[in-house]
């Protein structure tokens, strides 16, 4: 190349193509990153300082001294003394059992292929060292420790996993959001000064893949420049072409506008959905955070957490599947046991869903419980039985058979079957023994060469 031809690259190589312009129109223009739909299923970690009194909810704050509810109000009175802040929580924040790869061992034997991790929450405290969050950070105040970068670093060296981060728009008592909130939004000192430096600071420094927002504190989209920023994440930043983002950013775009679709915490519409979403859900069923109060039956049971599955993501759907670590960085053993149980069955009928699209019938039309999904490059459509039928076969009405089509039990061996009429089939379960099953809580039946 000759010489003088630099003279002219060197301006283009730094220059923005700047494809997408800061519009809904634009931006909702963006095709999803494709590993986001292959994936399917992910882990949601809620940590923060609501992790200490972790009594109620990880939104303790505002009910305690937002909405002033009375049971908040005398556990502090009980348990605190008069005066006792909710600062005076974070330096009780210590993480000292606290071991990233440990972390990423579970979530990576869970079967998930993406992490979220709230790097900030309602409460404004920051996971990270953040610039813009004077005194209340992890470096600053707590483990100090930088918890997102040591989380961010054992994720990247786990080739089956992909980071993902949290952050929430509003913080619930913020100075300079109320004052934005009582001039109507008219103004722009919080998004400004905190919101907006700590997203580009987070995906300068982290790089991750997943960026789920959330809180728009009742704000438009208008007042966070959400398009703005999404315009420079899809067009110049460091992730822009893996970056996959949720709906969640400024009133009125939840399943409107942005990435995928979360719509409401434990979205499950039971139907396909045209754009891809996300069912977002905790194993206790009562809160994010972690809650030493949780009762036994708050905790959602394996059959109930594979059912969740099994049903998103015949309907299109990721699952996200949220657990509460403690303050000192422990992921309880009844969240890990949950996790490694989705594992074990996934080890077995992960075929089934991993890389799966929605097929023409999500469920049977006659045999409830039963849900399917569609491999088009294995023209293998997968049937999942949530429970083990008692008369010894199941009756599959969707799928169009033909004389070669083969039946396979996942984990097992080849089923005999017989057509029926006007279509479907009549599958014939072996009677097995517990050590044959090839999984607990609910089985694949795979069959290929269908029309
Ligand atoms: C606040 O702003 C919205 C538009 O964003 C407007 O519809 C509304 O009337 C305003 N309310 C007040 C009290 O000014
Ligand atoms: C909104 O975002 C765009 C793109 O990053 C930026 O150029 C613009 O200055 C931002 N506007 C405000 C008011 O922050
Ligand atoms: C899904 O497909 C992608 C891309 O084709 C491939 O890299 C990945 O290994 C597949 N995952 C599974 C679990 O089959
Ligand atoms: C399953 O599909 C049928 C239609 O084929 C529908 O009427 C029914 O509501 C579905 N069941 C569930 C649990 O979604």
């Amino acid at each position: 190349m000759a010489k003088w031809s630099w003279v002219f690259l060197f301006p283009l190589m730094g220059a923005c193509y700047c494809q997408y312009e800061p519009t809904w129109e634009s931006i909702d223009s963006r095709p999803l990153p494709e590993w986001f739909d292959q994936a399917k299923f992910g882990i949601f970690i809620h940590w923060g300082v609501f992790s200490v009194p972790s009594y109620g909810s990880e939104w303790f704050w505002w009910y305690w001294q937002g909405q002033k509810i009375p049971s908040y109000l005398s556990f502090m009175a009980k348990n605190y003394p008069p005066g006792f802040t909710y600062q005076d929580f974070a330096p009780k924040f210590t993480a000292e059992f606290f071991n990233a790869k440990d972390w990423v061992d579970i979530f990576a034997s869970s079967g998930a292929k993406y992490i979220v991790l709230t790097t900030k929450h309602h409460e404004g405290y920051t996971l990270w060292g953040s610039k813009y969050s004077w005194n209340w950070n992890a470096v600053d105040v707590g483990p100090k420790r930088d918890l997102v970068n040591e989380i961010a670093t054992a994720v990247r060296k786990h080739s089956d996993l992909r980071l993902g981060l949290y952050h929430s728009l509003f913080e619930w008592f913020h100075p300079l959001f109320r004052a934005d909130a009582e001039n109507n939004f008219t103004t722009f000192s919080f998004p400004q000064k905190k919101t907006l430096p700590e997203l580009y600071e987070i995906v300068n420094k982290y790089k991750p893949e997943v960026l789920w927002s959330d809180g728009d504190g009742d704000a438009p989209d208008q007042y966070w420049n959400s398009t703005g920023f999404l315009a420079w994440l899809y067009n110049e930043s460091p992730v822009r072409d893996t970056i996959v983002t949720n709906d969640r950013w400024g009133r009125g775009s939840i399943c409107t506008h942005g990435g995928y679709y979360t719509c409401a915490d434990r979205y499950n519409p039971g139907h396909l959905l045209k754009h891809k979403w996300e069912n977002c859900m905790t194993i206790d069923q009562r809160s994010w955070g972690y809650r030493r109060d949780a009762k036994f039956s708050d905790y959602l049971t394996i059959e109930q957490l594979i059912t969740t599955l099994v049903e998103t993501v015949s309907c299109g759907g990721n699952l996200l599947m949220n657990v509460g670590p403690t303050h000192d960085g422990r992921i309880i053993p009844i969240f890990e046991e949950r996790l490694r149980q989705v594992g074990q069955w996934l080890k077995v009928n992960g075929e089934g869903i991993y890389n799966t699209t929605a097929w023409r019938a999500q469920n049977d039309s006659v045999t409830p419980g039963v849900w399917y999904t569609w491999k088009p490059q294995e023209k293998a459509v997968y049937a999942f039985l949530l429970s083990w039928p008692t008369e010894g076969y199941v009756i599959l009405s969707e799928p169009l058979v033909l004389a070669q089509t083969q039946v396979v039990l996942l984990g097992y061996k080849p089923l005999k079957w017989v057509p029926m009429k006007p279509s479907g089939l009549q599958v014939y379960l072996p009677a097995l023994s517990p050590v044959q099953m090839p999984c607990s809580w609910a089985w694949t039946i795979r069959l290929t060469g269908v029309s």
